[in-house]
């Protein structure tokens, strides 16, 4: 690595991010849910919601207000809006339509040089070395070939002038600039700092003050002209080549001119009726929300009581099989031979019955065959849904909050550290989390295994909840209780997004829970103890669920956007 920043660092600040969200959600009032009929962007970042709200206002359709939406999130919210990354976007078609759902995979792939082992021993997640080849620009512009309507230029036009002429940055962002500028981890990223210096002779940075990009306008510009040709190939790619040669990075020409997007078909399940669609490989998120969701569909939850210790209880038993599974099989499609009955009626079966409704069981104990030795908050999700009734639901990320840290000299924008999702130390497995089967493990070209879970739900192919979630592993946990929350609980969207999340992911063979430690659950947590669980001691923030439900009886779109960072529904 070319920095002496540990995971170690990493994970302190982002504790300290973590540190100031106590479970405090704020009382709903009527204007937290914004209700529509004629189109609805959800996502953290007000000016980008405007954005693709705004889109949709000129005719644009979802996809052409996700690519807005995305492309000025990279501008409005760069600890993961990006075009440096990757990620995953579900689009489901208009009622009506012919065409299938589908995902538009663009997670970054190792470079070319890269080799299994190159980081075992390195526990170093940032800088120029854990960079993957970016898939965004790639991605947007295949699911813009396929069913845009508007122009590319116009779509990207709007996040250029939000870059040139700047955007009034809110009390997150100011915070979020201020502690970068003032913490010691960061001193090596003198180029990240330089364009996030506040304005004038300011020495901090004040809610509303304007945030001017000038580098990352004329990255934009070259995009909004040439399309995503200008980053892969042009001279955009030179700038990010440049940066890599300067850093000792990996990634060449060759990596960058060689990226491919992938359309692929959705995980598809079922669940009390509903149609579940979740990305497929190589995120592990739809197969293993569909896992968790199948399983749990065999019980009765809604009798038992979404707080019940029952209902908690079987949660958090499907939480650890589908995570055993995740390491077991889950990794890159074109790679791996992944086993095609992982949501058979028989593998689901099998996975239940091993439940004991007593007793929590051990997580050593749901894989005894996967050896084992003594291991950010940012992702972003946004949802889009127009008048036809089309839906967007995409989450993409830099890895880690701000990724590897390293901003292109002259070029204005952050790359990733997705290299990170990759099993670094293969054969070790740990009991505190840390995965080193052999399906994801590092090649050259391979795409790292994913939690993120943009997810669709439908209902006699119209659309209901459009939703996906930042947070790691924890994501496709925060997506099981979303939907367990609003089609089993029949909970008020806006509850569902509010209420309370755990996560349980086999190993660390423990609970998080955000309302750890609010009174209101004391007796919960002390039965789940008695049963043999665990709670860590953290309680921190899980997610930020940027959601849109349909209401089946008026089909009026609400909007919810997440309260736990700073969210913002656009609806129109
Ligand atoms: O793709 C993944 O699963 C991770 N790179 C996502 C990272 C993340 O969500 C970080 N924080 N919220």
């Amino acid at each position: 690595m070319t920095n002496s920043l540990g995971v170690f660092t990493k994970l302190v600040s982002v504790s300290l991010i973590l540190a100031m969200f106590a479970w405090a959600m704020p009382a709903a009032t009527a204007d937290d849910v914004v209700i529509a009929e004629r189109g609805m962007v959800v996502s953290v970042s007000a000016p980008a919601s405007e954005v693709g709200r705004d889109i949709l206002k000129r005719g644009g359709n979802a996809v052409d207000a996700a690519v807005a939406t995305a492309l000025a999130l990279a501008v409005t919210h760069p600890a993961a809006g990006n075009i440096g990354g990757g990620g995953f976007m579900m689009i489901h078609p208009a009622p009506g339509s012919n065409e299938s759902p589908i995902c538009i995979d663009y997670r970054e792939v190792a470079p070319l040089s890269s080799t299994r082992d190159m980081y075992a021993h390195t526990k170093n997640a940032l800088g120029h070395k854990a960079v993957g080849v970016p898939g965004t620009l790639r991605g947007l512009e295949l699911a813009h070939a396929k069913y845009g309507k508007l122009p590319w230029k116009s779509l990207v036009q709007p996040a250029v002038q939000l870059a040139a002429e700047g955007f009034a940055i809110d009390d997150y962002l100011a915070k979020e600039f201020n502690r970068i500028n003032h913490e010691g981890s960061w001193e090596a990223f003198e180029e990240f700092r330089r364009v996030i210096k506040p304005p004038g002779l300011q020495a901090e940075w004040h809610a509303s003050n304007t945030f001017q990009q000038p580098d990352l306008a004329l990255t934009l510009t070259h995009i909004a002209k040439n399309g995503p040709d200008a980053f892969y190939k042009g001279p955009v790619a030179d700038l990010l080549i440049a940066e890599m040669e300067a850093g000792g990075g990996y990634i060449t020409k060759a990596d960058l001119a060689g990226y491919e997007a992938k359309p692929r078909s959705p995980i598809r399940g079922t669940y009390r009726g509903y149609d579940i669609f979740g990305p497929p490989p190589p995120s592990s998120g739809g197969t293993c929300l569909l896992q968790m969701l199948k399983m749990l569909e065999r019980y009765d939850l809604k009798s038992k009581g979404r707080w019940s210790p029952d209902t908690v209880h079987l949660m958090v038993e499907s939480m650890r099989r589908a995570y055993a599974d995740r390491a077991r099989y889950l990794a890159d499609p074109d790679f791996v031979d992944i086993p095609d009955d992982l949501l058979s009626e028989q593998h689901i079966a099998e996975l239940v019955s091993t439940i004991d409704l007593a007793k929590a069981t051990p997580s050593a104990d749901v894989a005894p065959d996967i050896p084992l030795v003594a291991e950010g908050t940012s992702t972003t999700h946004f949802s889009v849904i127009d008048a036809d009734g089309m839906a967007v639901s995409n989450t993409y990320t830099l890895e880690s909050s701000y990724g590897s840290r390293v901003m292109v000299r002259g070029g204005g924008f952050l790359l990733n550290n997705e290299m990170g999702d990759f099993n670094w130390h293969p054969g070790k497995t740990t009991t505190t989390g840390q995965i080193g089967t052999v399906p994801n493990q590092i090649e050259p070209r391979k795409r790292m295994l994913s939690s993120q879970t943009p997810t669709i739900i439908a209902r006699n192919g119209k659309v209901i909840l459009v939703t996906g979630s930042p947070g790691g592993r924890t994501i496709i946990n925060t997506v099981l209780q979303v939907v367990l929350n609003v089609v089993e609980f029949d909970m008020s969207p806006r509850d569902a997004v509010d209420t309370p999340r755990l996560h349980h992911q086999w190993f660390p063979d423990e609970i998080r829970f955000e309302a750890r430690k609010s009174s209101e659950y004391a007796k919960l947590i002390s039965i789940l103890e008695q049963r043999g669980h665990r709670f860590s001691a953290t309680s921190s923030r899980q997610g930020d669920a940027h959601t849109i439900w349909i209401d089946p009886v008026t089909g009026h779109f609400h909007g919810i956007a997440d309260r736990r960072i700073s969210g913002h529904a656009a609806g129109w």
